[in-house]
C-alpha cells in the first residue's frame, strides 16, 4: 500500500508585517535580513490562533481533494506553538470540521514536524489501519519569539499547510529520519509551566533561543545527506527527481544544499521572501502554491526535507498522483 495526495491547502494571517517594521523594533536592517535569511515579509497572527489556521488549511485541502470530513480516519497536527495544550490541536481541528470519526493527536516535530508528520500518516496508511488521512503543519512562531532578539526575530512567520491522503494500491518510498538530542541545546524554548521559583512570565528561557550558527552549519551537512540517503534508500537517482521540497529555514541553507547535492537551484523553490521561516508549515505551504500554479505535474517525484530543534532531520520521496 501507499498514500496518496488528494488535496492541498494552507492558511497565513492576514497582517503582514515586512523588514522595515522589524527594524523599528531591533537594531538590524531589510538590506540584512534580505541578504543573510533570504526573508523580505512574514505574516504575523492578531486574531488568528494556530487552531483557525490549521482548520483553514484542512478545510482548503479537504475542498480541493473533494473529500468529506466524515471520510477522515485521522487528523494529525503539527505544532509547537498551539494556543492550546489540551484539548490537542487536531481535536479543535476535528470538532471544527465535524470530522466524527477521526481519531486524532498531535505531533511535536518542529521544523522537521511537517515531514515527521507525513511519515507517520504513510505508515497508518501503508499498514491498513487508516484509509484517509489529513495531516497539518500549523504555527505561530511570533509567540515564541522574542521580539528583542534579533538573532531569532527577524527568521520567523506564522501560518498552516495542509494535505489529505487517501491509501491506494502501490508500493511506498521509504523514509530517513534521524535525531540527535545531544545537540538539542542550540534550539531551545521552556515551557511556561516549568515548575521554578521565578514565575516570571518573560523570563528569557520562555522565548526560542537559537545558536544560529550552529543550526545553520548543522542544517548544511544533514540536509543533503538525508537527501542521498533516502535516494539510495529508494533506489532514486537526482535524475529521477523534479523538486526537491526543503523546509524554508534560510535562504543560503537552500542553496548551500543544492551545491552540495550538485543539483540545479531551479528544482528548489522558495518562498521564504513571502512567509519567513514557518518551521512545520512551511512545506505544506509550499506544497499548496505549486500545486495551485501549476508546477506540481502528474508522476512527478519530489524529495521533502525538514530539520530543526532536537535536533532532528528527516526525508521523504512522494509522487505527485
Ligand atoms: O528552522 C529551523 C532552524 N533554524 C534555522 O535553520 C536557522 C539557521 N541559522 C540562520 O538562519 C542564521 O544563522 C541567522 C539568520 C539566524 C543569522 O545569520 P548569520 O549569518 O549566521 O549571522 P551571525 O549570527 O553569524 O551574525 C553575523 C553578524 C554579527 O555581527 P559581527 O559579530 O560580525 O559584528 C551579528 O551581531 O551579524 C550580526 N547580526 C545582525 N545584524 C543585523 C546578527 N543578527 C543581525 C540582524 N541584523 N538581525
Amino acid at each position: 500500500m501507499t498514500g496518496r495526495i488528494l488535496g492541498t491547502g494552507a492558511c497565513v494571517p492576514s497582517y503582514i508585517m515586512d523588514n522595515n517594521e522589524i527594524a523599528e523594533m531591533v537594531e538590524t536592517s531589510d538590506a540584512w535580513i534580505r541578504e543573510r535569511t533570504g526573508v523580505v515579509r512574514r505574516h504575523i497572527i492578531h486574531e488568528e490562533t494556530t487552531v483557525s489556521m490549521a482548520c483553514e488549511a484542512a478545510k482548503r485541502a479537504l475542498t480541493d481533494g473533494a473529500v468529506k470530513a466524515e471520510e477522515i480516519d485521522l487528523i494529525l497536527v503539527s505544532t509547537v506553538s498551539s494556543n492550546v495544550i489540551a484539548p490537542c490541536t487536531a481535536c479543535e481541528v476535528q470538532r471544527e470540521l465535524g470530522a466524527v470519526y477521526a481519531s486524532c493527536f498531535d505531533l511535536n516535530g518542529a521544523c522537521s514536524g511537517f515531514v515527521l508528520a507525513y511519515n507517520t500518516a504513510l505508515a497508518y496508511l501503508c499498514g491498513g489501519i487508516y484509509r484517509t488521512v489529513l495531516v497539518i503543519g500549523s504555527e505561530s512562531l511570533s509567540n515564541l519569539v522574542d521580539w528583542k532578539d534579533r538573532g531569532t526575530c527577524i527568521l520567523f512567520g506564522d501560518g498552516a499547510g495542509a494535505v489529505v491522503l487517501r491509501a491506494e494500491a502501490g508500493d511506498a518510498y521509504l523514509p530517513v529520519t534521524h535525531s540527535d538530542g545531544v545537540k538539542g541545546v542550540a534550539l531551545a524554548c521552556q515551557s511556561r509551566l516549568t515548575a521554578s521559583s521565578e514565575k516570571c512570565w518573560d523570563h528569557a528561557d520562555y522565548y526560542l533561543k537559537m545558536d544560529g550558527q550552529a543550526v545553520f552549519k548543522f542544517a548544511v551537512k544533514k540536509v543533503p545527506e538525508a537527501v542521498e540517503e533516502v535516494l539510495e534508500k529508494n533506489h532514486l537517482r537526482k535524475e529521477d527527481i523534479s523538486w526537491y521540497l526543503l523546509h524554508q529555514a534560510n535562504q543560503r541553507i537552500i542553496e548551500a544544499a543544492a551545491r552540495r547535492l550538485r543539483e540545479p537551484m531551479e528544482k528548489f523553490p522558495i518562498n521564504i521572501q513571502e512567509y519567513g521561516n514557518t518551521s512545520s508549515a512551511s512545506i505544506g505551504i509550499l506544497l499548496d502554491e505549486m500545486k495551485r500554479d501549476g508546477r506540481l505535474q502528474s508522476g512527478q517525484k519530489i524529495v521533502i526535507a525538514g530539520f530543526g530543534a532536537g535536533l532532528t532531520w528527516a526525508a521523504s520521496v512522494l509522487q505527485w498522483p
